[in-house]
């Protein structure tokens, strides 16, 4: 099964919602209509940027999509500082990163935590974008495999094959992201193969083979190319070079 490729630039907490206007008009300047027959490109700003973006998306009918870097398990209610996936949804986003490495580390969120989030983006509409990875101790040790397909299980439990379908995975290693250390493109092949090995026993083998499966960590026009040909590997998950237009749409008309 052929796969769409999918670049995603996750902006983290950069760029106001005034800076996140000029980003996209530049990336959309950069970034002619023909590439999307070939490439998604999304861009995942933090959520007080995202009625800027939906504003400069719909008012030039541009092809880029958006998300959100986070949702709240719960729908709503009493959860001060929580975001809704009914109000991402209202707001036009496409998808929604949930699992990244910088929440599980630094706000202590679990697998199982991570598995309500995919639920409550699914239950809206939203993509989910499941995020896992090893630290440099795993990676050292040579066990990535292995702890990559248990934080997978984890996060995905319980999961119906059609749920299944509907998510993306992107495998970031916690020593490549903002290091500017690349896995080479065995290592993320290495990881994404046992990825979709697993979605295959969780959900059977034509869900697994429809996944997108994304690579992230210190990802740039310069590497984009070998990693996205790897057989398992269907896009990337963009953290710095996707601060800066031409060069987030320099790697997505690459891939
Ligand atoms: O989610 C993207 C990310 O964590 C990778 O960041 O800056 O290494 O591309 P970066």
């Amino acid at each position: 099964m052929s796969r769409k490729p999918l670049i995603a630039g996750n902006w983290k907490m950069n760029l106001n919602h005034l800076e996140a206007i000029a980003v996209v008009q530049k990336l959309a300047f950069a970034l002619p209509e023909k590439y999307f027959a070939h490439v998604d490109v999304t861009v995942i700003p933090p959520f007080t940027d995202l009625r800027s973006v939906q504003t400069a998306v719909d008012g030039d009918g541009l092809l880029i999509t958006y998300g959100a870097q986070d949702v709240s398990p719960y729908d709503s209610g009493a959860y001060t500082g929580d975001i809704s996936g009914a109000f991402l949804a209202k707001l036009g986003c496409t998808f929604v990163v949930v699992g990244h490495s910088e929440r599980r580390t630094i706000h202590g969120e679990s697998d199982e935590i991570v598995l309500a989030k995919t639920k409550a983006a699914l239950r809206h509409g939203l993509t989910p974008i499941v995020c896992i990875g090893e630290g440099l101790e795993i990676r050292e040790q040579g066990t990535q495999v292995a702890y990559n397909v248990a934080q997978l299980e984890g996060s995905l439990a319980g999961l119906t094959a059609d749920e299944l379908a509907k998510i993306v995975i992107a495998y970031e290693p916690v020593w490549a992201i903002g290091t500017g250390k690349v896995a080479t493109p065995a290592d993320a092949q290495e990881v994404c193969a046992a990825v979709r090995a697993s979605l295959a026993e969780l959900g059977g083998a034509d869900v697994a083979a429809g996944i997108r499966i994304l690579y992230g960590g210190s990802v740039s026009s310069k590497n984009v190319g070998e990693i996205v040909a790897q057989s398992d590997v269907d896009g990337a998950l963009v953290g710095g070079a996707s601060l800066k237009p031409e060069e987030f749409a320099a790697l997505s008309a690459i891939a």
